[in-house]
This record gives C-alpha cells, sequence and structure tokens, in this order.
C-alpha cells in the first residue's frame, strides 16, 4: 500500500500539546498528523519528548494544553484503558503482558469467552491461533508467553491491542531490543495492519528502520516540532540534521583542532584503511595517533559498535588493511587484536567484558594469561602486581583484588575490562 496522501482527512490529529515537568516544558506546542494506513516515524535525540508526547495524547499523563482528534472527533483520554477504548493502543518497549500465562490467556485477558462462568479454553486458543494466523505467525499458543522471544511477545502485545479494536497503533522504541531477524517478524505485522488502514505511530532510534518501512516522519527537538516531512526523498542527512539542530554546524566550526590532528605527520600507532565488512560496515578509514582520544559520533544504529568491533577483531574484516606501528598487520580475532596491544571495552559489559563469577585479579589477568597460553600460568606473585596496579590506575573501589566482580557497580567493572591488552592499550 502506498504512502496516503498529505491532504488525506486525518485519522489521529494532536494539536499544540503541551506538558511541563515542574520547570521544565517537556512538550511546547506539539502537532502531529496521522493518516490512515500511514507508519508515521516520530524522532528526536534522547530527551527529545517523544514518550512524553505519546503518553499525554493517551492519558497516561495529564497534558497542560492542546487537543486530540481522533477521525475528527475531539478526544480526552484520561487513562490507557480509555485511549484503547476509544481506539488508540500503545505497545511500549517493555512488554506489559504477563509472562506466566499462556499465549492465549495473554491475548484475550479480562475478555475470555466463557460459558456458565468457566473460561472456554479450547475456544479461546482457537480465536489466538486465527489471530496470530492473521499476522503469519504459527504458534503454540497454550505455551507460556515467556516460552518466546521478545519479537513474539511484542507480536503478541500488538495483536491483543488491535483486537480490541484499535484504529490507532503507538509503538514506543519496539525494535530496541530485537535482532534483525526479530525486527523483520515485526515490520511484516505492521506493514499487515497499514493494509488494513491502521495509522502507525512508531518510534526508533533506527533510521534505516524509517527508510525501510515509514511513509512520513515528525522530527521533535528539545520538546518542540521541527518539522513533518515524507520519507521518500528527504536525504538521511537531512534528516538527521532536523534531529540535531545546529549542533552539525557547531561541529563544523571547530576546524582549527582537527586540522591540527590532520597536520600530525608522524607515524600513526595504528591505522585501518578501506577497512569493513560486507553487509556489516561499510570501508572506512581510521588513524590513531599517540596520545590522542578519537571519538566514534553516530545515533544509534549508524555503526560505531560495529566499527569498534571490527577493529577489536570481534567481527573480522573482509576488505582494507590494518597497520600497527608501520607494519600491516592480520587483524581477524580478539586474539590478534590482543597481541598487538588493543583492548576493548564492549558495550555489553556483562555479557561480553567480564567473567561475573571470577574475582577482580582473575579478570584482570585473563587476558593477559590467554594471550601466554593456559600451559604457562602466571606466577601468583606476577598476577597481584597487575591487580594492585590496576586497581591503582583504574581506581577500581573497593580495592579488594578476591571480590567477585559481578559485585562491584557497573562502571567500575567495565574499566576492569580494560586491562586486556594491558602493555600498552592502544585502543578501547
Ligand atoms: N515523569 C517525568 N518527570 C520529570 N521529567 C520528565 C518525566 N518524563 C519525562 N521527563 C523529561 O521530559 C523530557 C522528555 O522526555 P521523554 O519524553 O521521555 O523523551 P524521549 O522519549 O524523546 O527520549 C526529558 O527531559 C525528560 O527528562
Ligand atoms: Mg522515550
Amino acid at each position: 500500500m502506498d504512502t496516503p496522501r498529505a491532504d488525506a482527512p486525518p485519522l489521529l490529529d494532536i494539536r499544540g500539546l503541551t506538558k511541563s515537568f515542574a520547570a521544565q516544558r517537556a512538550l511546547d506546542g506539539v502537532d502531529l498528523t496521522l493518516r490512515a494506513g500511514e507508519i508515521h516515524a516520530l524522532l528526536g535525540e534522547n530527551g527529545a519528548g517523544k514518550s512524553t508526547l505519546i503518553k499525554a495524547a493517551t492519558g497516561i499523563i495529564a497534558r497542560d494544553a492542546g487537543t486530540i482528534r481522533l477521525d475528527g472527533r475531539e478526544i480526552d483520554p484520561k487513562s490507557g484503558a480509555e485511549a484503547v477504548a476509544t481506539g488508540i493502543a500503545t505497545v511500549y518497549q517493555e512488554v506489559n503482558l504477563l509472562p506466566n500465562l499462556s499465549v492465549a490467556e495473554n491475548l484475550y485477558l479480562g475478555r475470555q469467552p466463557t460459558r456458565f462462568g468457566l473460561v472456554r479454553s479450547a475456544e479461546m486458543r482457537r480465536n489466538a491461533r486465527a489471530l496470530l494466523a492473521g499476522f503469519g505467525l504459527d504458534i503454540d499458543v497454550a505455551a507460556p508467553l515467556a516460552d518466546y522471544s521478545v519479537a513474539i511477545q511484542h507480536i503478541c502485545a500488538i495483536a491483543r491491542s488491535v483486537d480490541l479494536s484499535a484504529r490507532v497503533l503507538i509503538l514506543d522504541e519496539p525494535t530496541a531490543s530485537l535482532d534483525v531477524h526479530e525486527v523483520e517478524i515485526l515490520f511484516r505485522v505492521m506493514r499487515e495492519l497499514k493494509s488494513r488502514g491502521i495509522g502507525i505511530v512508531f518510534v526508533t532510534h533506527f533510521l534505516d528502520q524509517v527508510y525501510a518501512i515509514c511513509d512520513r516522519i515528525t522530527v521533535l527537538r528539545n520538546g518542540r516540532l521541527v518539522g513533518e516531512r515524507p520519507v521518500a526523498g528527504l536525504p538521511k542527512l537531512e534528516l538527521v540534521r532536523m534531529m540535531l539542530g545546529r549542533e552539525l554546524a557547531e561541529v563544523e566550526t571547530r576546524r582549527p583542532e582537527r586540522d591540527a590532528v590532520a597536520a600530525d605527520t608522524s607515524m600513526p600507532l595504528a591505522r585501518f584503511d578501506a577497512f569493513g565488512r560486507s553487509r556489516y560496515v561499510e570501508p572506512f578509514e581510521l588513524v590513531l595517533r599517540r596520545g590522542t582520544v578519537v571519538g566514534l559520533a553516530g545515533l544509534l544504529g549508524s555503526g560505531r559498535t560495529e566499527t569498534a568491533r571490527l577493529v577489536f577483531g570481534a567481527e573480522a574484516a573482509d576488505c582494507g588493511t590494518a597497520t600497527v606501528d608501520g607494519t600491516t598487520v592480520r587483524i581477524g580475532s580478539p586474539r590478534d587484536a590482543v597481541r598487538h596491544g588493543f583492548g576493548f571495552c564492549p558495550e555489553e559489559r556483562k555479557t561480553e567484558g567480564i567473567v561475573a563469577e571470577l574475582t577482580v585479579r582473575e579478570n584482570i589477568v585473563l587476558a593477559l594469561q590467554a594471550r601466554r597460553g593456559w600451559t604457562r600460568p602466571l606466577p601468583r606473585r606476577e598476577q597481584d602486581e597487575i591487580t594492585a596496579r590496576f586497581i591503582r590506575l583504574l581506581d577500581i573501589r573497593p580495592a579488594d583484588p578476591d571480590r567477585p566482580i559481578g559485585l562491584l557497580s557497573g562502571a567500575t567493572s567495565r574499566r576492569c575490562c580494560l586491562p586486556a591488552g594491558w602493555r600498552p592499550i592502544r585502543a578501547c
């Protein structure tokens, strides 16, 4: 189904929505127009006011000013349940269902088919199967919801909302925790709903997703409306500029410092040329110089994490060259990277950065031990020296080498990831 015309009558029309929290104005006279059969991205940096807009429009929080019209009729929901009753359903990032109940029970919670006061389970399961089949989902509806992936749980939440006669579906960052395949499943469901004439407001930080599925975009910045645009023909750079405002121009004006770094002709510690991996990160150039911090900036989903993983060999590059101290080297695995003096402090500290059950000492010497090989155990005295040095250097508190690392605060245990390539640390 094509993008609905801009002059199509609005399905949901929000005008002048305003909301303050104490002295802070979180929303300042914001408009949003959603048409039937439209997928409308609501974009803006963290704190721009997206969630506040959704909550104020659906009665989860009281608004200070503004009108909301559904099909031209003014509505004033005072709670989420009232919004659902008028035809606006919202699914948040955290699915709001009951994981221990079955899929079918979740879909019909509070409205199970009954006879003589008893739930007609077989009929409920039949209905549930039919409802999900409408979204191309064929799963065991008698199994607990918790048995399924977050994506399937999201689809169950959406199916339930839509079945409660929603005309408007609002999705607040549903894809933040989904993998690529799961996002595809969700998109299939969104396209199906679009073809049924439902209007969808979709909040996401992933610009690729916006271009893949959305018809129009409304951008907020600091609680204000920046503008509404059709997605087709809108350059990504222009969209980023709308989201960030003049900050992009400010970066441009800091040219002198950048030129100073560029003019440094000393041999870089490390450089990556046309380095990349197909369908992961486009080939890039990265130069790391002595005593310099290189910032990797970009919106969520722009490839910052992926770039770091390639540099550290956590994903193998399939093109380009890596040069360390003027010599071309192969960085095809973290082991290679550590050998060349790289350390890595990953985004997912708990699963990728540390072994929670091991002590601070064991975590700190782990990578070094791995580099030496397990047949040459580090003498305990050396372990203690290294650990004491890093506890001091990284200000690890409490300074107890025998404490399981999982018991430290997030920020402190993240610091323990650093010693991985401790002689010397080039990058993290
Ligand atoms: N319940 C609240 N109390 C106080 N301030 C809030 C509350 N909810 C949101 N805010 C503030 O309002 C602004 C917009 O937040 P939010 O709507 O959550 O942004 P977004 O969803 O775009 O990331 C932020 O500055 C946030 O700190
Ligand atoms: Mg939000």
